[in-house]
Order: C-alpha cells, then structure tokens, then sequence
C-alpha cells in the first residue's frame, strides 16, 4: 500500500497528523511518515479528512468522496425513533429479499467499526427457504435430544413446547424467515466476535430502512456452539468461527407503537 502526499495541494493544517490512529503522519514541512508504514492500518482517516484533496492511499478500495456540503445529517429525533423503533422481528412476509437490497445494506455494513481495522468479517447468506427449513429442523433435532438430558440448558430454553410447535408444522427457531445471514471470521483472530456483533448490529439498525426487519437467531446459535454437524451444513469454513446468525426478511404485521424498556442505568462520576 502506497500513500502519497501532495505538497501542492498541502495546506500544511496537520490534520491528516492529527487524526491518524497511530500516530504515524509527522508534521514538518509537509506531513511524512517517517516510520514503517507496516503500522498503518489503512483506515484512510488523513485521506478522509483532508480538507484539500492532498493524500492518497492507493491499494485501497476507494471509499465514497462526499462533499461536506452534500452531507445531511440525521436530526436526533428522527435517528431515536428510527433506533426506539427497531424490533426483532419474528413474523415474515413470504416475499422473498432481493439480493440487490441485500447488496446495499452490506455496502453499509461493511463500513462498521473494527478492531485495528482489520474488517475480519465474512458472510453467508441463504435465501433459499428448503435450505432454512433444513438448517432450524437441525436445530429441532438437536432439541428433541436435549428434552430429556440433564443440562442446565433445559432451564433456559422451552425444548419441548418448540420441538411440539414444529411437530405442528411452526418454526420456533428460524421463524420461516425468507433470509438468513451468518457472520463468521478466522477463528486466530480473537477480535472478530466484537466485529461481528457490531456489524450485526448496524445490520439489524439499517433493516428498516429498506422495509425489513430481522432477528438474532439465537436458538440457532446455542444449537451450532453445542451441535458442530450445523457448522457444516451451514458450509461455513473450517478455519472460520461463527460469530451470530441473523434472520432477514419483509415483516408481516406492523408494529403500532415503541414498547417501555429500563430507564438507563449510569454512575455519573
Ligand atoms: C443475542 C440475541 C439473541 C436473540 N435470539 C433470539 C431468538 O433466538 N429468537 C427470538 O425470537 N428472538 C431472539 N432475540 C430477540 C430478543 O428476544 C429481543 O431483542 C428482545 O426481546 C427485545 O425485543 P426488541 O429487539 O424488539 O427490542 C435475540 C436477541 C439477541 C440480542
């Protein structure tokens, strides 16, 4: 990876120096980087913030220039009643998820924060409703052979009414979501669970937007951390850990107002 600085568009203002996380940009006359830029992490903040245009870092997938302008900034109000709004969705549309719109949200996704930058993640996505059916009735099996064992699980999770709502022809455990998505990332890499879940969550936030909602897939998690045939059908690499299972898809009813949650709970120091 190269990066350039343009001593004729240089302001000299320092911010690149500022801004870098690393503290490798040196202001002199112009900035430099005097150290190894092995250091760098290619998060592009001195190219972004540069109010001339006069640093650039080749090798990298060019983010979008947006002039400050341009840009719109959400109001308080509508961002918390978009986030007051979100709910886990667990009744869906048959409509299937365009792979398109699916698309787009992940080009938001993947602008979510990582540790040291280091964008781990991988996804798989099933949109395949057989497939989905086949991965929660692996789930159902695994249940069938827990209602009567001895874990402290049987505490936590209703075994027998799921696996009597899914003899019934219900899916308590993918909810016939028309989508689901995986996230995983190699297992040396021992960062990339928080990763995940924060890109997870921005997933779940950015949903609305498009129409659609979604759910944790939690049952499906427990089952793949204590059931390892799942992992393989879900053909996730070998080398790689599950982070979460995320259900997708278009809901079926309309949520009419935002429930009550705990006032937050903060020690102000
Ligand atoms: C890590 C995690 C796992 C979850 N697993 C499930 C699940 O397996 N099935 C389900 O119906 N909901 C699941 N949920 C949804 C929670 O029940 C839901 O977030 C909670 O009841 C609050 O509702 P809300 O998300 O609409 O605010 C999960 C949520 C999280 C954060």
């Amino acid at each position: 990876m190269n990066k350039t600085f343009n001593s004729d568009l240089c302001s000299k203002c320092g911010n690149c120096a500022l801004n870098c996380v690393m503290g490798l940009i040196e202001m002199k006359d112009f900035p430099e980087m005097p150290g190894p830029e092995a250091f760098c992490n290619q998060c592009g903040h001195c190219e972004a913030i540069c109010p001339s245009g006069a640093i650039n870092l080749d090798g990298l997938a060019k983010g979008d220039y947006m002039d400050n302008s341009e840009r719109t900034l959400i109001a308080p109000e509508q961002l918390g009643f978009h986030m007051k709004f979100r709910r886990s969705i667990r009744n869906y549309d048959r409509k299937p998820v365009e792979k398109e719109k699916l698309e787009e949200i992940f080009d938001m996704v993947r602008y979510a924060p990582s540790a040291g930058n280091g964008q781990p993640l991988e996804w798989t996505v099933f949109t395949d409703p057989e497939k989905i059916k086949e991965i929660a009735g692996n789930v159902v099996e695994w249940m069938r052979d827990m209602v009567n064992q001895k874990s402290p699980l049987n505490e936590m999770i209703p075994f027998s009414p799921m696996v009597e709502a899914w003899d019934n022809g219900m899916d308590p455990i993918l909810r016939d979501a028309p989508c689901l998505v995986v996230a995983h990332a190699p297992e040396y890499n021992k960062m990339a669970v928080t990763d995940g879940v924060i890109a997870l969550t921005h997933l779940d936030l950015a949903l609305p937007s498009f129409g659609m909602g979604g759910c944790w897939a939690g049952l499906l998690n427990i089952a793949c951390n204590q059931h390892h045939p799942l992992k393989e059908m879900m053909e996730i690499p070998p080398e790689n850990a599950m982070i979460y299972p995320f259900m997708i898809g278009y809901p079926k009813y309309e949520y009419q107002r935002i429930p009550g949650r705990n006032e937050p709970n903060i020690v102000w120091k």
